[in-house]
C-alpha cells in the first residue's frame, strides 16, 4: 500500500519505518523542513533504539522517504496517518491546533477511497472537527478512523511490532478492512470499535496506568511513615493477579510526553462533559506532590540544602530516551536551585538538549556519573537508565565522598548500598 505519515515524530517516525519495512511504499511529512533535512541525510533526529538501522534500510531500499510536501506524500496514499503532537493548553486541554492544520494541508490531495488514521492521541469527537476541516476542502470520498498508538519510547519499534493490541475505530466496513490488511503482519489482539470508543480507550489506558503509579506512591508515603519497604508491600500486593504487578513502582512521579498531558486532557473534558473523574484527579494531584515530597524527604537528611552540593543522575523522563518532556527530573533540579542547592548532573542520552532548550537550569554538566558523584555529598538516581541500575558501588566508594544515595527509581538494593558505607534513601523504603 501507499502511505503518508503526517508528523516525524516519536510516533511518526516509528509508524512510518516499521510499515515500510513490511513492504508498504511511505512518504513522512513535516512542516519542520530542518527535521525533514536531518532525516534525508540519513540521521535520526531523536533517541530511540533500534530506530536509526530500520529508517535507514528502508530509506536505501526505497520504500521510505521524507518531504515536507504534502501533495507528493498525500496525492497517492491509500491511508493517510496523522501523527502530529496533542500538548496541554493553558487549561489542561488536549491542544490540537496541529492536528486541524494537518488535516488543513492534506486535504486538497486526498485521492477517492483514501482513508485518514487519527493515530495521534484526541478526544473523543475531535475527529467530526477534522472531518468538518476536510469536507470544506475536498469532493473526494474519503473515510476516517481512530488507531490510537500506544507504543513507549525507549521500546517503540517492539511495541509497534508486537503490542498486546491493535485498536482499530472507524464506523466505515471498507476503512475497516483495509486497516486490518495494513496491520496484518503485526502482532496483537485486533479490537474492532466505533471511533469515539477507540478515542476513549487510549485515555482510559493512559489515566489508568499513571493512577496505578500515582496509587504506588501514595502508597510509598504510607509506607514511610511507618518504617515499611513499599517494594516488599507492592511485591506482595502485585503477586495478586487480579492486580498485576506492572505500574506499580514508585517514585518521582510520573512525566513524558503523553501521561502528564493525557491525564489533564480526559480531566479536561470529563468537566467538559459534567462527569467528576475523582479517582483520576486524585492520581494527577498525587503527580503533582509528589516531587515536593521527595524533597521534603532529601531535605529530612540534608537540612540546609542551601549549601548542598547534589549530584543527579539521569535528566530523561525515563530510561532508554533522550525525551525530556514533562521530566521530573528537570522538575527536581529546579526545586532544588531554588532552594540554593548546587547541581552537577549526567544523562547518556539527554544532557545536550536539556543544556540547549533549558538554559534557565543552572546545571553543572559531567560526561558520567562517576564525574558527578566526585563532587557531591548526595547523588539523587532520577532516571531509571540501565547505567544506573547496574551502578559499581565499590567504585563509587573509590572516586567519591557522597554520604547519601537517594534512589528516586528505587532501583538499587538498599543493603547492598548500606554495606558499601553509604546511607541509602529510596521512595517508600
Ligand atoms: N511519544 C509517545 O510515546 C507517544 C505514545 C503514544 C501516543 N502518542 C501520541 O502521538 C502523538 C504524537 O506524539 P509524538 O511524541 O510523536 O510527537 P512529537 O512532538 O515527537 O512529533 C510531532 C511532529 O509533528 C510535526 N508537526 C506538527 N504540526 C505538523 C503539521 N501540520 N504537518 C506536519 N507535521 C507537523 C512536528 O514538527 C513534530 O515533528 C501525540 O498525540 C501523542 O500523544 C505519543
Amino acid at each position: 500500500m501507499k502511505l503518508a505519515v503526517i508528523g516525524t515524530g516519536y510516533v511518526g517516525l516509528v509508524t512510518s519505518s516499521v510499515f515500510a519495512d513490511f513492504g508498504n511504499q511511505v512518504f513522512g511529512v513535516d512542516i519542520d523542513a530542518d527535521k525533514i533535512k536531518t532525516l534525508k541525510s540519513g540521521k535520526v533526529p531523536l533517541y530511540e533504539p533500534g530506530l536509526s538501522d530500520l529508517l535507514i534500510r528502508n530509506q536505501t531500499s526505497g520504500r521510505l522517504e521524507f518531504t515536507t510536501n504534502y501533495y507528493q506524500a498525500v496525492s497517492e496514499a491509500d491511508v493517510v496517518f496523522i501523527c502530529v503532537g496533542t500538548p496541554s493548553n493553558a487549561k489542561g486541554e488536549a491542544d490540537l491546533q496541529y492536528v486541524f492544520s494537518a488535516s488543513q494541508s492534506l486535504a486538497p490531495h486526498l485521492k477517492n477511497g483514501a482513508v485518514v488514521v487519527i493515530k495521534s492521541t484526541v478526544p473523543p469527537g475531535a475527529h467530526l472537527k477534522v472531518k468538518q476541516i476536510i469536507d470544506k476542502v475536498t469532493q473526494v470520498k474519503y473515510f476516517l478512523a481512530s488507531v490510537p498508538e500506544f507504543l513507549r519510547e525507549g521500546s517503540a519499534i517492539e511495541d509497534t511490532l508486537r503490542p498486546d493490541r491493535v485498536v482499530i475505530g472507524t464506523n466505515n466496513r471498507q476503512a475497516q478492512k483495509l486497516l486490518l490488511d495494513l496491520h496484518r503482519p503485526i502482532n496483537g489482539k485486533r479490537i474492532l470499535t466505533d471511533i469515539i470508543s477507540a478515542q476513549l480507550i487510549k485515555y482510559t489506558a493512559n489515566a489508568f496506568l499513571a493512577s496505578k503509579i500515582s496509587f504506588a506512591n501514595e502508597v510509598a508515603r504510607l509506607c514511610d511513615a511507618y518504617g515499611a519497604d513499599v517494594m516488599q508491600v507492592m511485591k506482595g500486593v502485585g503477586e495478586d493477579k487480579r492486580i498485576g504487578k506492572a505500574f506499580l513502582h514508585p517514585g518521582i512521579g510520573y512525566g513524558g510526553s503523553c501521561f502528564p498531558k493525557d491525564v489533564k486532557a480526559i480531566l479536561a473534558f470529563g468537566r467538559q462533559q459534567g462527569v467528576n473523574l475523582s479517582v483520576i484527579n486524585g492520581a494527577h494531584l498525587t503527580n503533582q506532590t509528589q516531587v515536593d515530597y521527595v524533597i521534603a524527604k532529601i531535605n529530612s537528611y540534608i537540612p540546609n540544602l542551601k549549601a548542598a552540593k547534589v549530584g543527579v543522575l539521569g535528566l530523561a523522563f525515563k530510561g532508554n530516551t533522550d525525551d525530556t518532556r514533562e521530566s521530573r527530573a528537570l522538575l527536581l533540579i529546579e526545586a532544588l536551585l531554588a532552594k540554593g542547592s548546587k547541581i552537577y548532573a549526567y544523562d547518556p542520552m539527554a544532557a545536550e538538549y536539556v543544556q540547549k532548550f533549558y538554559p534557565q537550569l543552572k546545571i553543572n554538566y559531567r560526561s558520567s556519573w562517576q564525574d558527578v558523584a566526585k563532587d557531591v555529598e548526595i547523588l539523587i538516581i532520577a532516571t531509571d537508565w540501565n547505567e544506573f541500575k547496574e551502578l559499581s558501588l565499590d567504585e563509587l566508594g573509590k572516586v567519591s565522598n557522597l554520604k547519601y544515595i537517594f534512589d528516586g527509581r528505587n532501583i538499587l538494593n538498599p543493603d547492598s548500598v548500606k554495606q558499601a558505607g553509604f546511607k541509602y534513601i529510596g521512595v517508600g523504603r
